[in-house]
């Protein structure tokens, strides 16, 4: 791994340190907004040949980097090459998104592959990880990620995202075994992609619940809290020294305590939640990550402004490491992620 972590404000940031003004970084940042991926998605054929071929996922990655120097650089992947890796076809539809074989019943679990086959899959992933760390300039810290298990799932069993999730949530229900053992499936390879992710040199890792918000009471404590406690606990036995940021995006309430029912160095804020609320509960167990509304990098001007000083400043007494609800859209004005980014290293608080 590079020298320079001294340096690298996210790692800082991570490790509960206030900074005069947060590091950034944000979701989606190599993406269809940006001309130069488009240019090299299509040199690439499509999306899943870009995601498979090390040189050119390392350039998308880097592109952010060189266009706006932003704090780190996450690694260009998707959440769903595991379960690709674990035997289920995958395809994007364009203009639609991702298509997947189901998984409904026993004998479909049963075709998985198991965790230890993954790597045939995943090794241009950890190639693309490796050119990264040659790569990024010091300062910039380089986050590998995967999906929560339950959000994984979410596709694996209806095929498709799905805008209630209901496909999971019936199976965890009709046939709560078989449910089961898909998550804790997933959860071990998720275990193993990071893990390799970390040994090809990545330095801190964001486990995406893209859908946690959809499970409440018991269910998010046994498929979004457990999961990703486990994982986190594993990824800390064996690399003690990388933060790892969780996403229960959408989770409300279930924000209060997740970083200490989980481990989590981080957690990660989607904007239905509001900063002065977020302040008082959710960062007073440490570092949170967010939050401005995505749609602000399409409509730009001085709202754009206002809210980003307004995050800035809420968060400001804690460790912050500025970044969107969610990530960018292909709709939006790449000027404005550098009014953005400009409003927010001039804040000062
Ligand atoms: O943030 C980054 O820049 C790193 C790369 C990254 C991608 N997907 C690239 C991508 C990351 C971290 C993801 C995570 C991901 N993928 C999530 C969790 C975060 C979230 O958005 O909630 C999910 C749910 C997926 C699954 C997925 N991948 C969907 C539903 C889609 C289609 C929707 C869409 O935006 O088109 C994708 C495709 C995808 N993943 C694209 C990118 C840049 C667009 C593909 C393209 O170029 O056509």
């Amino acid at each position: 791994m590079k020298d320079g972590s001294q340096t690298k404000t996210i790692l800082r940031a991570l490790a509960g340190e206030v900074l005069p003004s947060p590091p950034i970084w944000m979701m989606r940042q190599a993406g269809r907004y940006l001309p130069e991926y488009r240019a090299t998605r299509a040199e690439a054929g499509d999306f899943l040949s870009l995601c498979y071929k090390p040189d050119l996922a390392a350039e998308v990655t880097l592109q952010p980097i060189r266009r706006y120097g932003f704090d780190a650089a996450i690694l260009f992947a998707d959440i769903l090459l595991v379960p690709q890796a674990l035997g289920a076809d995958l395809w994007f539809v364009t203009g639609e998104g991702p298509r997947l074989s189901t998984i409904t019943e026993q004998r479909d679990f049963d075709a998985l592959k198991s965790v230890a086959d993954i790597h045939e899959t995943l090794n241009p992933i950890y190639e693309t990880v490796r050119i990264l760390n040659r790569e990024l300039p010091e300062e910039t810290t380089l986050i590998g990620f995967a999906g929560a298990p339950w959000t994984v799932a979410t596709y694996m069993i209806a095929g498709q995202g799905t805008p209630d999730q209901a496909p999971a949530h019936a199976l965890m229900k009709a046939n709560t075994q078989l449910f089961e053992a898909l998550l804790d499936r997933i959860t071990e390879a998720t275990i193993e992609y990071l893990s390799a992710q970390i040994d090809a040199g990545a330095e801190v890792v964001k486990i995406f619940d893209s859908w946690a918000g959809s499970l409440k009471g018991d269910a998010f404590e046994r498929y979004a809290v457990a999961p990703t406690k486990r994982i986190t606990a594993e990824i800390k036995t064996r690399h003690p020294a990388i933060p790892v940021i969780g996403f229960p995006r959408e989770a409300g309430d279930g924000y209060v305590g997740f970083a200490k029912a989980t481990g989590v160095d981080c957690v990660a804020l989607d904007n239905s939640v509001s900063t002065d609320w977020a302040a008082k509960h959710v960062q007073v167990d440490g570092c949170v990550q967010g939050n401005l509304a995505s749609s602000h990098m399409v409509t730009g001007g001085q709202p754009l402004v206002d809210e980003t000083r307004a995050i800035v400043r809420a968060f400001s007494n804690g460790p912050h490491i500025f970044n969107l609800g969610h990530g960018i859209t292909p709709d939006a004005d790449p000027e404005n992620v550098q009014l953005m980014i400009d409003t927010v290293r001039s804040a000062g608080v």
